[in-house]
């Protein structure tokens, strides 16, 4: 079985140095997108302190439909241009929020979190979905968290299309 290793006394920017290579690993020898985005998800969110919740949200039909996820229950739609989510969707752009009650139109899926990130997943300009981490403090997120989580992003970006298949 794989085992994600980090140390639990590294700091953030060590956590992801360790992280990253070990993601790449994880989903090389797999080429189901579901299997890939659910160890993902697990992975992150088995590794990241910082993290409440961790997951993805894949644009079908026009709205973003949760996908994969470690934490608790979420919302299962969400339209495009709203919350967090739905904005980071709709601009194709990284959104860090410190405070979740000062973003307007905030979706509250969890009354705990207090802080948020939402990474686009796109393809040719194209946003395929997006992977949102939320937090119980306020503030948890910042350019480290941006940086690397962009590089997820981009690892998910390249399984796009992958069928059931092993490698
Ligand atoms: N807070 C998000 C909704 C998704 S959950 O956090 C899992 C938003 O405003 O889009």
């Amino acid at each position: 079985m794989e085992q994600i290793k980090v140390s639990s006394e590294a700091d953030k920017v060590e956590i992801y140095r360790e992280l990253l290579p070990q993601l790449e690993s994880l989903v090389s020898g797999e080429s189901d997108f579901i299997a890939n985005a659910s160890n993902l998800s697990a992975a992150l969110k088995q590794a990241l302190p910082h993290a409440s919740w961790v997951g993805f949200y894949f644009m079908k039909e026009g709205e973003l439909v949760v996908g994969p996820f470690q934490g608790k229950v979420a919302c299962t739609r969400i339209s495009l241009g709203r919350g967090v989510c739905g904005t980071a969707a709709a601009e194709n752009r990284t959104i860090i929020v410190r405070n979740v009650a000062e973003f307007p139109g905030h979706i509250y899926c969890d009354p705990d979190s207090k802080s948020e990130i939402v990474v686009p997943i796109a393809r040719d300009g194209e946003v395929f979905g997006v992977l949102d981490l939320d937090s119980a403090a306020y503030g948890s997120f910042d350019s480290v968290d941006e940086k690397n989580l962009e590089r997820v992003a981009s690892l998910v970006e390249g399984l796009i299309g992958s069928t059931s298949r092993r490698r």
